[in-house]
């Protein structure tokens, strides 16, 4: 059975995810920062692409929990990862999920798990991950990854926190990015299951729909 996904990321109002040139902003107030690391506690990896290291090279660890250590893992085909990444420093577990044809590179105790040949094929990965006993997987994005998890039905549950600021921007990362769904027909449809208000913003969450 596939690992359960849980997406999440926080967004403006208008659905931003970032500034206009990629780079990282508070979007939550403290209260959903402090859901976000309950959250990563509870799961047993993490997931973001390469584009979210390259932009925020964030440590995906858990604030103020140290017995919680998700596995942190990247999507990154050719290998792009610098190697002073923070994710590839402290004592969590990070795998590198790498395409048939990635640059051959020395990540030290990191796992580079061939996975894919063009990008990183999910349903691969979310298979190896289950075989491992890995059970539920935080997946934080960038706009690309979240994308890839919507458009391939790979998830369980969807959860925006959406602040009360704009951002604007026609190139401006938002909560999916790709190519979107081309027809009315293929478009995917959430079932909302709860509406919270955290401070000066709105959680939503929402589940896959059942056919
Ligand atoms: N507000 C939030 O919650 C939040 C959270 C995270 C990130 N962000 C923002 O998101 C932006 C980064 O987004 P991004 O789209 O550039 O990067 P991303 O989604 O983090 O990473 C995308 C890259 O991952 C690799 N990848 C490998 N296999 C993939 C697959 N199956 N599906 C999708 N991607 C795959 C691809 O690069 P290769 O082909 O080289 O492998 C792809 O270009 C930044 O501006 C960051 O600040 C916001």
């Amino acid at each position: 059975m596939r690992p359960k996904v849980i997406l999440n990321c926080a967004a403006s109002a208008d659905g931003k995810i970032s500034l206009p040139n990629r780079k990282q902003l508070a979007i939550s107030n403290n209260e959903d920062f402090e859901r976000v690391h309950e959250l990563r506690s509870e799961c047993d990896a993490i997931i973001v692409g390469i584009g979210t290291i390259l932009e925020d090279n964030p440590s995906l660890t858990v604030r103020n929990n140290t017995k919680a250590k998700p596995i942190r893992i990247i999507l990154d085909t050719h290998c792009r990862i610098p190697t002073d990444s923070k994710v590839l420093r402290g004592e969590n577990k990070t795998i590198v999920a790498v395409g048939k044809n990635h640059k051959e590179k020395n990540l030290g105790e990191t796992e580079i798990l061939e996975c894919g040949n063009k990008k990183i094929d999910l349903t691969q990965l979310l298979s190896i991950l289950g075989e491992r006993g890995v059970k539920k997987i935080l997946v934080e994005g960038g706009e690309t990854v979240m994308w890839s998890f919507l458009k391939e039905k790979l998830f369980d549950e969807y959860n925006v926190f959406f602040s009360s600021i704009i951002i604007g921007g026609v190139k401006t990362p938002t909560i999916a990015g790709g190519n979107g769904f081309q027809n009315e027909k293929s478009i995917l449809n959430l079932k909302l299951r709860s509406v919270k208000q955290i401070g000066n913003g709105i959680l939503a969450k929402y589940n896959k729909k059942k056919n």
